[in-house]
């Protein structure tokens, strides 16, 4: 794997300049990506699995299409438990609103939980009665399997946790999570935001019974989105939103919903995007998940072998993590740490709470800055980061 020859797939690093390590927000886009989406717009602009006049009939093979194309990436069978959301959040929401949960029923999270699964559940106990179960993890962020078997109890009907924390980097053990799970009849929903773009992710393997990714952090298209279920989940699950596609027959009175996955795509959908999205798992799985994962390995390595002598700098997150190296330097506050680093180096991070505000609530900590990276970083990115970073710390820091 040559990164040089990858790097030349990005106009945005072709047109040089910046670096960017904002990819836990949003990746980065290749060519093939970029030409897909416009190839919808310029040649084929219709509706799929309505019309029936050719170009129509394109898109619905185009849709049909991607949808393969997501099973086979996910190494699963069906491609139709495969569907179409605008992003993470909206697949969270789908399964948190349509699982059936009850009064007195619980959803098992971490603490460390992104607002995608966690205001839902918020909200849903107030209005529901569910009640709300939470495992602690390590200041640091590390999962700890005993606590969760003790949360683990009779009333968990759903246990819902990200894969990895879009904060640390810090993965859970889905697999063992999952047979803990099952074994005490309870379903399980993964946010896979953070891990499908970085690692590969077999879902029969995994055995869970949702899973959800935003695309657009996997060099797909803005506001795309995938949710998973198995079978005889998506069949139980209601949907989220109701209209035209989801249903077979409709009369004054009555509805009769159609199977999966259309009765979770409701409306017109975004097929420019789902084209997009076919084209940037294609792009992937060229470059294979195992060499992305080694390669983001590497630039980890490198990050916490050039900082670690800074003396003011504090790492956020265990020394295991994905894709994502997480800081503070004393006396500086993150969004500083992060206008600075663009403004003087043209180094883009994200600061803040990164939308997980219990973790960092919970911890007393105002945010953090967090460079993120993907296959197109290089050694020369990280470099100017971290001369950068010690830079700004050598200037700064209290
Ligand atoms: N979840 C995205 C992030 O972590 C927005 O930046």
């Amino acid at each position: 794997m040559d990164v040089s020859l990858i790097r030349k797939d990005f106009p945005t690093i072709k047109a040089g300049g910046s670096v960017y390590l904002d990819s836990a927000c949003q990746t980065l886009r290749p060519l093939s990506v970029i030409e897909a989406i416009t190839s919808y717009y310029t040649d084929f602009p219709a509706c799929g699995g309505r019309s029936v006049h050719s170009m129509a009939t394109k898109v619905s093979m185009e849709v049909d299409s991607a949808r393969e194309t997501a099973a086979s990436f996910f190494g699963c069978k069906d491609a139709r438990s495969f569907i179409f959301t605008k992003n993470c959040t909206e697949g969270m929401n789908i399964v948190a609103k349509g699982f059936g949960l009850r009064k007195g029923d619980a959803v098992l999270t971490t603490d460390m939980e992104h607002n995608s699964n966690h205001v839902q559940w918020v909200e849903m106990a107030k209005d529901t009665g569910i009640k709300r179960k939470i495992t602690k993890t390590s200041v640091e962020g590390v999962f700890d399997i005993e606590d969760f078997k003790r949360q683990m109890t009779n009333d968990v009907k759903l246990v819902s946790m990200a894969h990895t924390s879009n904060v640390t980097g810090s993965s859970i053990p889905v697999k063992e999570i999952t047979e803990i799970a099952h074994d005490k009849g309870a379903a399980v929903l993964i946010d896979g935001a953070q891990a499908a773009p970085h690692t590969p992710v077999d879902l029969k393997g995994l055995d869970v019974d949702f899973y959800s990714v935003s695309v657009h952090k996997m060099l797909g298209p803005s506001g795309m989105g995938m949710l998973y279920g198995k079978e005889e989940r998506l069949k139980k699950l209601r949907p989220l939103i109701y209209g035209g596609g989801t249903v077979g027959l409709a009369t004054y009175d009555s509805v009769k919903l159609t199977g999966h996955p259309e009765k979770f795509e409701a409306g017109l959908m975004d097929y420019a995007g789902v084209i997009g999205t076919a084209a940037a798992l294609r792009y992937l799985s060229k470059i294979g998940m195992k060499n992305i994962e080694s390669h983001e390995e590497g630039l980890q390595r490198l990050i916490d072998r050039e900082l670690s002598d800074v003396s003011s700098l504090s790492t956020v997150g265990p020394p295991e993590r994905r894709g994502i190296f997480s800081f503070n330097i004393a006396g500086m506050s993150s969004h500083d740490i992060a206008m600075m680093l663009d403004n003087a180096d043209n180094v883009m991070i994200r600061s803040g709470m990164h939308c997980a505000h219990p973790f960092f609530v919970s911890r007393n900590m105002n945010g953090c800055a967090r460079a993120s990276f993907h296959i197109y970083n290089d050694e020369g990115d990280i470099l100017r980061f971290t001369n950068a970073v010690r830079k700004l710390a050598a200037t700064f820091s209290k």
